[in-house]
């Protein structure tokens, strides 16, 4: 089967590096046709150039890189860098980026290059908050139809929130981007918290990577060493959840993933629950689904696949 031609919408931030580290190594079933930079974890300047960062460690310099959005549609911006450190990226020492960006802009991009592909072969995979998404959607509300799908990683259910009590991260930071792309009709797959806190970096996995003794594997293992330290305090896990991967993998191997088609609403009003990402897991009411939410993977295969893929860069 040819591969599948993706955009990946990202906020790097070291899980979104994994994530985009697992797909340059996937040739036989990803195809990437750029990357899209979004401010989220760090800002926008920060998060193109660490996108530009990843790409030259993963010895893939022609990729294209296009700076996107600097801010969420209504709101100022909320970054994250008590986790990603201040970089976004920190853990690994990495030389700046001597690929330029592509000119234009990120939304353009996205537009352009789903009105330049037959409708149903482009697959966007957005890693960040869903500006970028959500504005090509608006500009441009033909494209919408010609999406194959959207794979995504946002919100939680039975996880509630990692930023307020009751949000994920990436739908807080643009509730009314995500409100768009949750109710815009394009198919969409969900890696919520639910899932992503499955798939944990434990020592013995990160072990794994530093073993590859490759650049890769070094940067990899360094990362989520500093990664970890956030959750390990903050949930008492083993390690750091690999969220953003879970999206780059699915692609690889869907059977790895299991969920449920449902309704999920995308919280706008309220100040308390903000960004909630309303999952009708049981199907209480008769609202019509509008997503597959993922609840289950499987951790071990996940991380198989990633130290096996990662051992190619
Ligand atoms: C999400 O937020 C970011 O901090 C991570 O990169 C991931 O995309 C997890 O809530
Ligand atoms: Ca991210």
């Amino acid at each position: 089967m040819a591969p599948r031609k993706i955009i990946i919408d990202t906020d790097p931030g070291q899980d979104d590096a994994v994530a985009i580290l697992l797909a340059l190594a996937s040739p036989e079933e990803i195809e990437v046709l750029g990357i899209t930079a979004v401010a989220g974890n760090v800002p926008l300047e920060l998060t193109a150039k660490n996108a530009r960062i990843v790409c030259e460690l993963a010895g893939h310099t022609h990729i294209p890189v296009y700076a996107g959005c600097d801010r969420p549609l209504n709101r100022p911006l909320v970054t994250a860098e008590h986790v990603h450190g201040k970089t976004g990226l920190d853990g690994p020492v990495l030389p700046d980026p001597e690929m330029p960006l592509a000119d234009g802009h990120a939304v353009d991009f996205i537009i352009d290059t789903l009105r330049a592909h037959e409708p149903g072969t482009v697959t966007l995979c957005p890693l960040g908050p869903l500006t970028n998404i959500a504005s090509a959607f608006q500009k441009a509300p033909d494209i919408v139809d010609r999406v194959r799908e959207i794979v995504l990683m946002g919100g939680a259910y039975f996880e509630v929130g990692n930023i307020t009590p009751a949000a994920e991260f990436n739908i807080y930071v643009d509730p009314e981007a995500a409100d768009i792309v949750f109710k815009s009709g394009a198919h969409i797959v969900v890696m919520p918290l639910d899932v992503t806190h499955d798939a944990l970096v434990t020592p013995h996995r990160n072990d794994a990577f530093r073993a590859l003794d490759s650049k890769v594997g070094h940067a990899v293992a360094e990362m989520t060493d500093f990664f970890e330290r956030f959750d390990k305090e903050k949930y008492g896990s083993e390690g750091a959840p690999l969220h953003d991967p879970c999206v780059t993998a699915y692609l690889i191997r869907p059977e790895l993933f299991s969920g449920r088609h449902i309704n999920v609403e995308i919280e706008t009003q309220s100040e308390l629950t903000l960004g909630m990402t309303v999952a009708d897991w049981w199907r209480v009411t008769d609202r019509a689904p509008n997503a597959m939410f993922m609840g289950d993977v499987d951790a071990q295969g996940f991380f198989d696949l990633l130290t096996e893929r990662l051992a190619r860069l």
